[in-house]
């Protein structure tokens, strides 16, 4: 079974309950869920109505399609 979720957020959520910032991840690429690892910058280099899906590791874009929810 596989399925695709939809992120279309392109940086992290900030929560501040401690005594130092914690980020996390939204957009849904993070090798370290919940937290924000950096891998959102992948994120930023997407195109606005294009539908970006990535390989199992969420590092390559191995197809993209018109997304025509956008
Ligand atoms: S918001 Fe997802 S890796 Fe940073």
């Amino acid at each position: 079974m596989a399925r695709m979720i939809r992120h279309e957020a392109c940086d992290p959520i900030k929560i501040e309950p401690q005594d130092k910032p914690i980020f996390i991840c939204a957009c849904g690429l993070t090798q370290n869920f919940p937290y924000c690892d950096g891998s959102h910058s992948a994120a930023r280099r997407e195109q606005a109505g294009r539908l970006c899906i990535y390989d199992k590791t969420r590092t390559e874009v191995v197809e993209e399609r018109d997304d025509s929810d956008a």
